[in-house]
């Protein structure tokens, strides 16, 4: 079956990029030119997703407002005959259709996800978290859709971390790897180095089945007091086979101050239009350094 719908978790209070989200959704903070958001939506739509739905929360407004049509600027960059600019702005809202749920409570990402259920339905469906842009040739969901529609089974985007890293993710343990293809038999959500079964964390994409919906409704809080999406997965693994796959990309972690640095030094360098400038930018200002 086909993926065509995708869930992108965006809930969050961005505490750790405070005070930048006193008053505006994490995902709407730019990297180089683009809210975060967009980086993620747009891997979505290259990958042929056609329907999304974002679990937002109280004041996530923008986020909606962003691939809506905004008729005022649409009118005003005619009239200065902006063209260039009013394709760009015309193209964020023609892109795809946006649906949105409000997660009321902050009960964790398994609890996120559940408020998909209705939009979800019978069919497989692609999970993007907000908080992780991946840079790639192909976009990485679009990597995971055609390893779901070989095995047919749920399909975790993972990478090696390092091992004082493991306690930042969901980490799997796996008995068998097929060139980027693991058979998951465990995952833990954040282990200590100590717990980690290996070193292969989750890194923020899923091909998940729609039977996670029914495991989710009994999954008891986990790590932190949350529902993690993690314990799902695992129960899940009592009744079908789960892959992990190591995608062809380099994933950057927007949530918190340092990787939302890196992330926007590192995707400025990579335009064709900024990076050559900002690049010699750089080489004179270290050299003062
Ligand atoms: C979530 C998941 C975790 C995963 C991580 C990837 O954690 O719970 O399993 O490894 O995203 O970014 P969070 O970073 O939202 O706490």
């Amino acid at each position: 079956m086909k993926i065509k719908k995708a869930v992108i978790p965006a809930a969050g209070w961005g505490t750790r990029l405070l005070p930048a989200t006193k008053a505006q959704p994490k995902e709407m903070l730019p990297i180089v030119d683009k809210p975060a958001i967009q980086y993620i939506v747009e891997e979505a739509v290259a990958a042929g997703i056609e329907d999304i739905l974002i679990i937002t929360s109280k004041d996530k407004q923008s986020i909606e407002d962003h691939f809506d049509i905004s008729q005022a600027l649409e009118d005003a960059l005619e009239k200065q005959g902006k063209t260039e600019l009013l394709e760009m702005v015309q193209d964020i809202s023609e892109m795809i259709t946006i649906h949105s749920v409000r997660q009321k409570e902050q009960k964790g990402l398994g609890h996120a996800i559940y408020c998909a259920k209705t939009f979800v339905g019978d069919d497989p469906f692609a999970v993007l978290l907000g908080d992780d842009i991946i840079h790639s040739e192909k976009p990485v969901i679009q990597q995971m859709i055609e390893i779901y529609e070989e095995k047919e089974a749920p399909i975790l985007g993972c990478k090696t971390v390092p091992e004082k890293d493991v306690s930042k993710y969901g980490i799997v343990n796996y008995s068998r790897r097929d060139g980027d293809v693991y058979k998951v038999e465990d995952m833990v959500e954040k282990p200590s180095a100590a717990e980690a079964p290996s070193n292969l964390g989750i890194l923020g994409r899923y091909i998940i089945t729609p039977e996670i919906f029914d495991i989710l409704e009994n999954t008891p809080p986990g790590k932190g007091g949350e529902i993690q999406l993690t314990d799902a997965l695992k129960t899940m693994l009592d009744q079908r086979e789960v892959f992990g796959y190591d995608f062809e990309g380099k994933r950057y972690d927007v949530g918190n101050k340092m990787g939302f640095l890196k992330t926007t030094v590192e995707l400025a360098l990579a335009r064709e239009d900024l990076g050559p400038e900002f690049k010699q930018y750089l080489k004179d200002l270290t050299e003062d350094f």
